[in-house]
This record gives C-alpha cells, sequence and structure tokens, in this order.
C-alpha cells in the first residue's frame, strides 16, 4: 500500500477512481480531479479526506496544477458521446499533456478499455488482439490513440506508466452489471450480443481498488499494457439469472447485434505483474445488491 505519497486521481469522484482515492487518502495526499459542477460531488470527496480539484481535463491546460505529484491514477475520460473531435483530445492528447505535466511522477495509470479490442468469437482476448470497435468507434479510437500518446511521451521523458484495460468493474459505485440489473427491475430485456455465452470477468470493487493501486506501483518505461478485469470468468446470462434469483425476478435477454460483444479478457498476464483478484462473483453480486438495491432483495 502506498504510504506519505502525493497523488493526483483524475475522474476522481467516478465509480472506478473514487474507491481508489478513498483507499488511498487514508495514508496519503490525495487530490481529485473533475469537473465537479456540483456541490455534492465536491462535498463527497471532501468527505472521503481527497482534495477537491475542479478540473476540465478536456482543456489540456494543466498549469494551475502542481507537477510534483508522486503518482497519478488518470481515470477522467470522453466516453465518445461528444463528437469525434472532443473525444480524440480530451482522450488521446490531453492525457498525453496531462502525462507529460507530471513527468517526474514514480507511477501514472492511464485508464484504457477493453472496449479497444477486434471481437475473436469464443476465446479470452490477449494483450496483443487488435483493436477493432466493437460498440462505439469514437471511444475506442481515442482509447487506442491514448494508448500511444502516452506510450510515447512515456518513452521520451522516461516516465514509468502502466495502461490498464477496464474490462467490466461493478460494486457499490455501480457498472455494466448494475444497469443490466436496473432494467430487469424495469421490466426491460437485458440486452446481449447474439454469440453467446457473453462471457465477462467482472471485477468488484475490493480487488480494483487492490489491483488499481498495485498497478500504480508496478508502472514501468515503456509502459506496463495488462488486461484489469476479474479473475473469474462469467457469463452475463448467468450472472443476470443469478441477481434475478436474488431480487425474484427472470430476466429476459434480447440478442441484438447493437449490444457490445462479449468482453472476455484473458488475465494471465495481469496475474503474473497485478496478482489475482479474491472477491468471488457470487459472493460480489449479492454485495453489490445489498450496498445499491437493499430493498429488492427476497428474504433468503
Ligand atoms: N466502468 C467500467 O467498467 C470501465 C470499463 C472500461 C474502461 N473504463 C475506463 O475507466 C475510467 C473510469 O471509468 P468510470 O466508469 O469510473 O467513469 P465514470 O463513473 O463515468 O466517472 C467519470 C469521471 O470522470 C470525470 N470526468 C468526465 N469528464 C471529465 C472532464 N472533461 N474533465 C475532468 N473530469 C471529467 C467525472 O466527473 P465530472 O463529471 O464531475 O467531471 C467522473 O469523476 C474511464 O477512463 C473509462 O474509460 C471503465
Amino acid at each position: 500500500m502506498l504510504d506519505g505519497e502525493k497523488i493526483l486521481i483524475t475522474g476522481a469522484s467516478g465509480k472506478i477512481a473514487f474507491p481508489i482515492a478513498r483507499a488511498l487518502a487514508g495514508s496519503n495526499e490525495v487530490w481529485g480531479a473533475a469537473r465537479l459542477t456540483s456541490a455534492a460531488s465536491r462535498d463527497k470527496l471532501a468527505a472521503a479526506g481527497i482534495r477537491p480539484v475542479p478540473l476540465d481535463v478536456s482543456r489540456a491546460d494543466f498549469s494551475a496544477l502542481p507537477d510534483d505529484f508522486t503518482y497519478v491514477f488518470h481515470a477522467a475520460t470522453a466516453e465518445g458521446v461528444e463528437g469525434w473531435r472532443y473525444t480524440i483530445e480530451t482522450n488521446a492528447q490531453a492525457s498525453g499533456q496531462l502525462l507529460h505535466h507530471c513527468r517526474k511522477a514514480k507511477g501514472f495509470v492511464y485508464c484504457s478499455t477493453g472496449s479497444i479490442y477486434a471481437y475473436q468469437g469464443q476465446r479470452p482476448l490477449t494483450e496483443d488482439d487488435p483493436p477493432g470497435v466493437p460498440l462505439r468507434a469514437e471511444y475506442s479510437f481515442s482509447k487506442v490513440a491514448a494508448e500511444a500518446v502516452c506510450t510515447w511521451v512515456s518513452r521520451q521523458f522516461g516516465v514509468p506508466v502502466t495502461i490498464i484495460r477496464i474490462c467490466s468493474t461493478y460494486g457499490p459505485e455501480g457498472g455494466a452489471p448494475a444497469a443490466r440489473l436496473e432494467r430487469m427491475l424495469e421490466g426491460k430485456p437485458v440486452l446481449l450480443h447474439p454469440d453467446k455465452p457473453n462471457n465477462y470477468n467482472p471485477i468488484y470493487e475490493d480487488d480494483y481498488v487492490e489491483l488499481g493501486i498495485r498497478a500504480l506501483e508496478v508502472a514501468s518505461t515503456p509502459p506496463l499494457v495488462v488486461n484489469w478485469a476479474g479473475s473469474e470468468t462469467v457469463s452475463a446470462e448467468d450472472y443476470c439469472t443469478y441477481m434475478g434469483g436474488l431480487v425474484g425476478v427472470e430476466p429476459v435477454f434480447e440478442y441484438t447485434s447493437a449490444a457490445h460483444t462479449p468482453l472476455w479478457p484473458d488475465v494471465t498476464l495481469m496475474h503474473k505483474v497485478l496478482g489475482e483478484t479474491k472477491v468471488h462473483w457470487r459472493d460480489g453480486f449479492r454485495r453489490m445488491l445489498e450496498a445499491r438495491y437493499p430493498h429488492t432483495l427476497r428474504k433468503q
């Protein structure tokens, strides 16, 4: 566990970065950056011991930020719905600019995504698989570009970087599995890709906090590029059925090629460099429901 470091976390109010920032704030000076347009998001950070830093990453102007952070976890992102130019500038150029600004850091994590992979059918995706567009072109291409820009800055200025290709997170802050449960609770079908089963390796909050911090510690030049996911594979069909059993709703699956292709990562390298995850998927899903939707749980 890092201790006594000065750490910048971007996207600090988000699903992934917030629990990581909160965990680090116990023994480090943690600055949490995001646009933070609501008082509630600023208060959420402050209450967790994180220093709120209003910052719009898309402007790529980091001159008001100190440049002596010892670690940086860069999770802020454009999602691809804001148009090509904005998405590429925010995710690629601005990330490179931030990495350059923080080039004294001992470790910088860039949050990429498993959504950069071209679908390879029913097998796990490895870090060497080629890029493609499983859902939204702007998002996928901008993350490929961001990886390239960050790699260049890392090599050029000797900044240790880890690029994590995040696959599917879930927990009290939510995530794709929570969104699927919400559709079930609303009586709507869960949209899945026709190439079933839709295998995933979802990673629960406790594990993503641990592996996120580990990713900071093992950063290297040139960057370490690694899938970031749970150690266990479970299909969306199976976990929705399991969650349905907990809340008394039978899931209805609608198979459509408009859905994301199954995001089934190979975690061999992750196990070697970051370690294995510990939370068994059934425990994680039950805990997510207890935290987010306690009123929906059936008496067992
Ligand atoms: N969740 C997943 O399963 C998953 C999967 C693959 C990849 N990822 C990647 O992981 C990272 C975090 O994802 P997440 O799911 O935790 O995201 P999230 O919950 O949507 O949170 C996004 C965070 O980024 C901030 N943000 C958005 N635009 C910003 C901007 N222009 N400038 C500064 N901050 C900005 C948001 O706060 P404000 O709105 O206040 O600015 C918020 O703190 C992203 O890079 C994403 O691409 C996530």
